[in-house]
């Protein structure tokens, strides 16, 4: 039982979420600033930023939300960032991998990879490895990466990963949310000395109304998005499952999981194919130009 004048757990806590200022991302940010935490919305302008931290401080007036700025389709950008992040908070105790795209056309980035998966996939890889120094300073280190369900229907194309001559928004998007699942049991295979203390977790947040289909998509797949997401949870009780994994003190020390609805369960089988998963890890160094991931 919490004795008196004793401090919650998580009031200490500094907690890192990409796309925060919308749909789960933003309810996420809001519950750990509801339980005390220093939250760092990470978002793609100042001035989303701002809006999301002015409308929490509404319900919640003594939140500490902080931001930062970063498209996470440039690399340049999510380094230029991180660099700032660690100067600023060298201990980051929870770093959740949330942001997310649905772009019914192909297209590249500025580093000339297709736009699903430089977002969905590679920030949640290159963030985790930039930020190791203060996440592995740490007494209870946790990386959530947030995926979905939609990676069962998944494949990793590896023989044309950016989807160039195939392209098509939901195979983009099932590949990129596979491969959350893949880099999560992955990145706790490899936890070398020293790391072994960093927890990593993958969370499926179910069906959730927001807007993640209409931002980018043509008339008829914002149309198609619309009438699904009418099934759909709240983006509050979307958030619950990353808000959980964050902060509850019953999951400390568990990884390599995936999650739903706050609780484990098994992934795809190529979720769980091992030979696959270093391919994708090889890949991913690649693409991102990092020589050692542990370093
Ligand atoms: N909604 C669902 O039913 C569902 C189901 C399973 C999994 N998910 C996953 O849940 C996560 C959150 O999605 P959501 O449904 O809450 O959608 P959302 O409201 O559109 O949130 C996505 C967030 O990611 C940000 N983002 C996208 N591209 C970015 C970029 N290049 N740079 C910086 N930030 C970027 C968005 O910022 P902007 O507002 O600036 O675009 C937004 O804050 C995603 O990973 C998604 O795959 C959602």
């Amino acid at each position: 039982m919490k004795k008196e004048n004793e401090t919650p757990t998580t009031e200490n806590k500094v907690c890192v979420i990409t796309g925060a200022n919308s749909g789960i991302g933003f309810e996420t940010a809001k519950s750990l600033c509801g339980k005390g935490v220093t939250t760092v919305l990470v978002c793609r302008s100042r001035e989303k930023a701002e809006k999301a931290i002015t409308k929490i401080k509404k319900s919640i007036p003594d939140a500490k939300a902080d931001f930062a700025i970063a498209d996470l389709s440039s690399q340049k950008q999510i380094r230029e960032m991180s660099s700032k992040l660690l100067k600023r908070y060298p201990i980051i105790d929870v770093l959740i991998n949330n942001a997310g795209s649905w772009y019914s056309d192909f297209d590249l980035t500025e580093d000339r990879i297709e736009r699903q998966w430089a977002i969905n996939h590679l920030s949640y890889f290159l963030l985790a490895h930039l930020l190791l120094p203060a996440i592995q300073n740490s007494d209870d280190p946790r990386i959530i990466n947030v995926s979905s369900d939609s990676h069962f229907q998944g494949k990793i194309h590896f023989k044309d990963v950016l989807l160039r001559k195939n392209y098509h928004g939901l195979r983009a998007y099932a590949q990129s949310k596979l491969a959350n699942v893949m880099f999560t049991l992955e990145f706790d295979r490899r936890k070398p000395a020293g790391f072994e203390h960093i927890t990593i977790n993958a969370v499926q947040p179910g069906l959730v109304k927001t807007d993640i289909g209409l931002k980018h998509t043509i008339s008829f797949h914002g149309l198609m998005w619309k009438i699904r997401r009418l099934l759909g949870v709240s983006p509050e009780k979307g958030a619950e499952t990353s808000v959980y994994l964050a902060t509850s003190e019953e999951i400390k020390g568990v990884s390599g999981k995936y999650w739903d609805k706050c609780k484990p369960k098994p992934p795809s089988k190529k979720g769980t194919d091992k030979e696959d998963a270093q391919k994708l890890w090889l890949l991913s160094l690649e693409m991102c130009a990092i020589r050692n991931y542990f370093p």
